[in-house]
């Protein structure tokens, strides 16, 4: 059976992972998978979750299925969270999904079954992951330049130029906010502006969220998708509660779908149904009702915004520490614009080699193009980790 098959190529980030964890150096240093770290280098459950799961301990008296699209009131929490209270929401449904990737991933199997021959558009660079998992949904996978290095910021023009060469009827995925890996968000004229060209084009946007309230805040960040929600007549959003819930290892997100009518609506959500009940049957309940609990309690809910604001608060406050480093220590601006990117990821400008001697050498893990996980950086050893990167650079300058 398995003699035919080659070698599979590791995923980078998940490697890089398990080469962190067999290091045993003691002051390695984890800038690579993308998960929130405390001042301890910890990334810990939330209090609100911590709390809900108790309750749901305490009250929870069956382990009987769910559904497919799993618990009702956790979809709708999920589209108020991501939509908003004021969305139209006769033509929004959601279903449950196994994480953001979960959600990207149905929700492109349901559209592949309605537009076969359509293309999916990723920005260049991407999460590495969008690649194979979009790819196995047999569409064909088209890149859209995204970032200008020299700016640090989004390239509109770039942007724009590109998917100005899709077909009518293509998907382009769209970075909800705090891109991965760039940390380079668009603007809301930068939304305007794509939303001019997905309805001149009718081109069809699908919103990978995984970030919501890591960036500006929880109803700023969802800016681009309640900005295309009122003015698109269709689109999809796979949104995540890894991050911002911080239960990476639950599994929990959802699959959103917004359709023209609500009719329609209906129509596409039996159509994911089935989608989900062929894929896995169903979601794992465990996070969800846990998240659930969290977003339909008033105390709980206040608890857990307050908690994740305080992430958000420290990352920024690192990624200044940080650039505020890089200028010292480089005597140069040109690290000034990871202040101003958003979320968890900056790229610095390395080479492989540059990433292999500051692993070898100074145990410090950076995923191979430069990604680094904003909130891994050591409060209090900022300076020294600037030192060692601008040190590594400049070696490679003089050889
Ligand atoms: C990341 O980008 O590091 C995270 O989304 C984790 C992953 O699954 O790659």
């Amino acid at each position: 059976m398995f003699e035919a098959l080659p070698e599979a190529k590791p995923d980078a980030i998940l490697a890089l992972m398990q080469i962190f964890r067999a290091d045993t150096r003691p002051n390695k240093l984890d800038l690579g998978v993308g998960v929130y770290k405390d001042g301890n280098g910890k990334t810990p459950v939330m209090q609100a979750i911590k709390s809900a799961e108790s309750k749901l301990i305490e009250t929870q008296e069956t382990k009987a299925y769910v559904a497919p699209t799993g618990s009702a009131p956790f979809c709708s929490a999920m589209i108020d969270l991501v939509f908003g209270q004021d969305a139209d929401k006769s033509r929004i449904r959601a279903a449950q999904s196994v994480g953001g990737s979960g959600a990207l991933r149905v929700l492109a199997d349901l559209m592949r079954k309605s537009r076969p021959d359509a293309a999916i558009w990723v920005s260049d660079p991407s999460w590495p992951n969008h690649i194979p998992l979009l790819g196995a949904s047999g569409f064909t996978l088209n890149r859209y330049p995204y970032y200008d290095a020299a700016t640090g910021k989004a390239d509109i023009n770039a942007i724009l130029s590109s998917l100005s060469g899709a077909a009518k009827g293509d998907i382009v995925v769209l970075h909800g906010c705090c891109h991965n890996p760039t940390g380079a968000d668009l603007s809301a004229d930068d939304w305007e502006k794509i939303t001019d060209l997905l309805l001149e084009k009718e081109l069809f946007p699908f919103v990978d969220i995984a970030y919501q309230g890591f960036g500006d805040g929880l109803e700023e960040d969802a800016m681009g998708v309640r900005l295309l929600a009122k003015r698109m007549p269709e689109m999809v959003v796979a949104a995540s509660c890894s991050k911002n819930v911080g239960l990476y290892r639950e599994r929990v997100g959802a699959a959103i779908l917004m359709a023209q009518n609500e009719a329609e609506a209906t129509r596409a959500f039996g159509q994911l149904t089935g989608v989900i009940r062929a894929n896995y049957s169903m979601p794992p309940d465990h996070g969800a009702n846990a998240t659930e609990i969290v977003l339909t309690d008033d105390v709980l809910s206040a608890q857990w915004r307050d908690e994740l604001e305080s992430m958000r608060v420290r990352m920024v406050g690192l990624r200044q520490s940080f650039s505020d480093a890089m200028r010292k220590r480089s005597n140069s601006d040109k690290f000034d614009y990871i202040a101003n990117q958003k979320g968890m990821f900056s790229r610095l400008p390395l080479t492989t080699e540059h990433i292999a001697t500051l692993r070898d050498d100074h145990a410090i893990y950076i995923v191979g193009d430069g990604r680094i996980n904003v909130a891994g950086l050591p409060e209090g050893e900022i300076d020294s980790l600037a030192d060692a990167i601008c040190t590594v650079m400049a070696e490679s300058e003089n050889a």
